[in-house]
């Protein structure tokens, strides 16, 4: 079957099914175009993406720009590797670094492989500037913690699912309380070895816990006590998806590293980076760390691309603005609603928690309903169904959504 042949959903999902491994559960749609807020399914049918591929479409499906900036760059050269320089990747580095304010950038592909340079990078830096002894280093991370699928990210994560007869487990990380500054006062003042504290600015799959007013700003001034790195992982929440370039901004907090992945490219393309000064990512030397594809020709155009369209369409501005709206609608139906407990979240990052069991199937059923009614999003955990549409959407377009939401979730009141 030549990938021009048309071909039905129930094909489509009939072929994952017997060919891929079966590692995801989607939602019975197959899609086949994007553009905007909107994606089409191979039967024509048209939605509203909610989740924007987990936040990583924030400029809206194939974005002409990043698109054009990929097929330009795609014609005259893809990959070098970093055997050798090439006439990018400087001008992506110098272009990105001035974006985010830091000295230096190390380009990788994924989110996870980011977070993997990112535990590296904190772990050299502990023993060579701040005299742990080797094999020592511990990180602080977070309970409910996401930050991908490697082995080592999910030796520390609870999600048992993710972790079970995946061991051995890779030690070193210290398991504390999200938005819990005094857990992790405890932690760093019992570790001396502490490299860093690890942590997501709001807990997205763990079903957009954002935390206290304050956790980010006093988590930093800890580290900064204790001689530990603030490590944000911002894959989920950077990129104007909150309202702000980065969800650290909302506190005007520095991280001596930032990881970001997903929406750097519009999702156009695998583009991840870790960014911090020099006096931290100066530790890593030739040939001790690295990808193939990390900051090749076509992801230095595309990221490029994708940045700019961030800041010459006020993304961020507009997710602040209808993320206020999305709520404020949304609480004036929860009012009155026995189905929605509360709807929670920043800037266009948000989620919904169901009058229900965690292993109810009500947030799966509610999401087939809402594809039905023309809009595509997925249940987090349990019970909690998580709203994120590219940052392009507009008011109208963003009250049409709440329309749909509101009317199919008035079919599951009891
Ligand atoms: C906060 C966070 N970190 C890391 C990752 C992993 O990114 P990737 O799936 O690109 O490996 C994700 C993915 O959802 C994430 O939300």
């Amino acid at each position: 079957m030549s990938n021009s042949e048309k071909i039905s959903s129930k094909e489509a999902i009939e072929l994952e099914d017997k060919h891929g491994a079966h590692n995801y559960h989607p939602l019975p749609v197959v899609l086949k175009k994007g553009q905007g807020v909107h994606v089409w399914d191979v039967e024509g049918k048209k939605y509203y993406d909610f989740l924007s591929a987990y936040s990583a479409v924030n400029q809206g499906h194939c974005h002409p720009k990043i698109v054009g900036a990929m097929h330009e760059q795609a014609q005259k050269l893809t990959l070098t590797s970093r055997a050798f320089y090439n006439d990018i990747l400087g001008k992506y580095e110098k272009f990105a670094t001035e974006y985010f304010g830091f000295d230096k950038i190390l380009p990788m592909n994924t989110g996870a492989e980011a977070v993997e340079t990112a535990i590296k990078i904190a772990r050299k830096w502990a023993y060579e500037k701040k005299g742990v002894a080797e094999t020592e280093a511990k990180i602080i991370v977070c309970e409910n913690n996401f930050h991908g699928r490697t082995t080592t990210i999910i030796s520390f994560s609870n999600d048992e699912e993710a972790r079970n007869n995946f061991g051995p487990y890779t030690p070193g990380f210290i398991k504390i309380p999200y938005n819990d500054t005094e857990a992790l006062e405890q932690a760093l003042k019992d570790n001396k070895n502490v490299a860093g504290f690890l942590v997501e600015p709001i807990q997205g799959e763990a079903g957009v816990y954002v935390p206290g007013e304050g956790f980010l700003k006093r988590a930093k001034a800890l580290c900064e006590k204790h001689n530990a790195l603030f490590i944000a992982d911002e894959v989920q929440t950077g990129i104007a998806r909150t309202g702000k370039l980065l969800a650290v901004d909302h506190e005007e907090v520095k991280p001596d590293m930032l990881i970001l992945g997903k929406a750097i490219s519009g999702g156009v393309y695998p583009v991840s980076a870790v960014l911090a000064n020099n006096e931290v990512m100066n530790v890593i030397k030739p040939g001790q760390h690295g990808s193939t594809f990390g900051g090749n020709p076509v992801a230095c155009a595309v990221a490029m691309a994708a940045l700019e369209v961030i800041r010459d369409e006020k993304l961020a501005e507009n997710a602040d603005k209808l993320g206020n709206l999305f709520r404020r609608k949304m609480d004036d139906y929860i009012r009155n609603s026995n189905i929605v407990n509360l709807v929670r979240g920043k800037g266009l990052l948000n989620a919904i928690l169901i009058n229900d069991s965690e292993d109810s199937s009500t947030a799966w059923d509610i999401c087939m309903k809402l594809k039905e009614n023309g809009l595509l999003a997925k249940p987090t955990h349990g019970n909690i169904i998580r709203f994120a549409p590219p940052l392009v959407i507009n008011e109208n377009q963003l009250l049409d959504c709440v329309d749909i939401i509101t009317k199919t979730l008035k079919k599951f009141e009891k």
